[in-house]
């Protein structure tokens, strides 16, 4: 199989690459990287000018749901919804049923997922026996059965002492642990942000305090102990500030935000849409600019989708009692291009560093690079075509999105990885 991807602007910061190119992929291998016309017969051959070729897109915060919750999601539909989303390789949270803390259930999602193919499937596995934040997990097993990383996801590890050990076996087994800040006392049964606004709507609600306690004190451990520590999904200003102090005295901690909450936040609570809610919660205007401004600072290292697919009957609930979470494998790129790269904050390059490059080296996996003799693994990404995302045309098997509606400027068209491909409509 041979595909010719004509004039592509090639950007890969991690290469100091950065030029149009002509690249020739031969059964999923890069054969060739140069301005030469090919000339050769190829089985397809796509003219990419004006798209950018970007080492392939990582979304290292998915909830796949298989095992157990195959209604929601299952490894083949957010496989396909990964491609669709521009993603050649994403890393699954262990909240499944039942949870991954067993070498047995992480051998079984890296099977089915070779199984499907086009997509690299990634696991972490659960920090704690059951995701109960008592006992550590086998970690080694864990990590011996393929793990990338380590998190109780859904809800935070809050036992100090728990939270020492594992830190101190993520130094052995150099993986990282992936914290949910959550100061579960502090939230209990509330679901949204406090603030001005929620408690003038009715809804019970959660303080930014229990994201911010959780992380500060997960810094300390982190400078007593030692440790590998990611963030997941910060979403306050606190918590930018913290992470700031932090990085400034060395302490070696790395953070995601997601889409939601950089451009969605609490004002649009008022019409009790359940696909609003999500953990932590959206937060204030103020809140979502220093997440932008700590995305411009780099203060923080990885956007992440946090994919969290739910069925309709389970969101179309009374507020309270529907589960958190909005799907994102499909509108990150969407989202990311219109609102970071058209509006300035940040160029191309950088937007590569937080899809692309940081989440791989936080997780110790090799770095696509476009060298010849290199396996392909690439994305290809249109920035200037301009589309209305409607949720009935996701790959996903769940349609619970806070940016339904939205008119996007830019999209992932397609990716390449290995000898699979998936070209999407917008390509052609
Ligand atoms: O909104 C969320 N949904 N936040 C989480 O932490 C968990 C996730 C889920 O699993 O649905």
């Amino acid at each position: 199989m041979k595909i010719f991807l004509k004039n592509a602007r090639v950007i890969n910061p991690a290469e100091e690459l950065d030029g149009v190119f002509n690249l020739l992929i031969v059964d999923g291998t890069i054969q060739e990287i140069g301005t030469s016309l090919g000339g050769n017969p190829v089985n397809y051959e796509i003219d990419v000018a004006g798209r950018f070729v970007v080492p392939g897109l990582f979304d290292m915060h998915t909830h796949l749901r298989e095992p157990g919750q195959e209604y929601k999601e299952d490894i083949a539909s957010g496989i396909a919804a990964a491609a669709n989303g521009g993603f050649t390789a994403i890393a699954a949270m262990p909240n499944t049923d039942p949870v991954v803390d067993s070498a047995d259930v992480v051998k079984y999602v890296l099977d089915r997922a070779r199984h499907c193919g086009l997509v690299s499937v990634h696991q972490i596995a659960a920090i704690t026996e059951g995701r109960k934040g008592e006992r550590l997990s086998e970690m080694k097993d864990l990590a011996e059965a393929g793990a990338v990383a380590f998190s109780d996801d859904g809800s935070a590890v809050t036992n100090s002492q728990v939270m020492r050990l594992a830190l101190e076996y993520s130094s052995m087994l150099n993986k990282p642990i992936i914290q949910h800040c959550e100061d579960h006392d502090l939230t209990k049964s509330g679901s949204v942000n406090e603030s001005p606004d929620t408690i003038r709507f009715g809804y019970k609600t959660q303080h930014r305090l229990a994201e911010e306690l959780t992380l500060s004190r997960d810094i300390k451990l982190l400078e007593a102990f030692g440790g590998r520590y990611h963030a997941a999904h910060v979403s306050t200003r606190g918590s930018v500030e913290i992470i700031a102090d932090a990085k400034k005295r060395g302490v070696p901690v790395t953070c995601e935000v997601t889409p939601h909450h950089l451009f969605l936040d609490d004002s649009m609570l008022s019409d009790y849409d359940s696909d609003y809610k999500v953990n932590p919660p959206l937060r204030t205007k103020e809140d979502c600019a220093a997440l932008i401004d700590g995305i411009r600072a780099g203060l923080v290292d990885v956007i992440a989708s946090d994919h969290a697919p739910h069925a309709l009957h389970e969101k179309e609930v009374e507020f309270e009692a529907a589960p958190f979470g909005m799907i994102g494998l499909e509108t990150t790129v969407g989202a990311v291009m219109t609102k970071l790269y058209h509006e300035g904050v940040v160029k191309i390059d950088r937007l590569v560093e937080f899809l692309s490059i940081n989440p791989r080296r936080i997780l110790n996996l090799p770095l696509p690079t476009f060298r010849p003799g290199s396996t392909a693994e690439l994305s290809i990404i249109d920035p200037d075509v301009e589309w209305r995302m409607d949720p009935e045309k996701f790959k996903s098997k769940s349609r619970n999105t806070g940016f339904k509606g939205w008119k996007f400027k830019g999209a992932a068209v397609g990716i390449i990885n290995g000898d699979r491909f998936y070209f999407s409509e917008k390509l052609r």
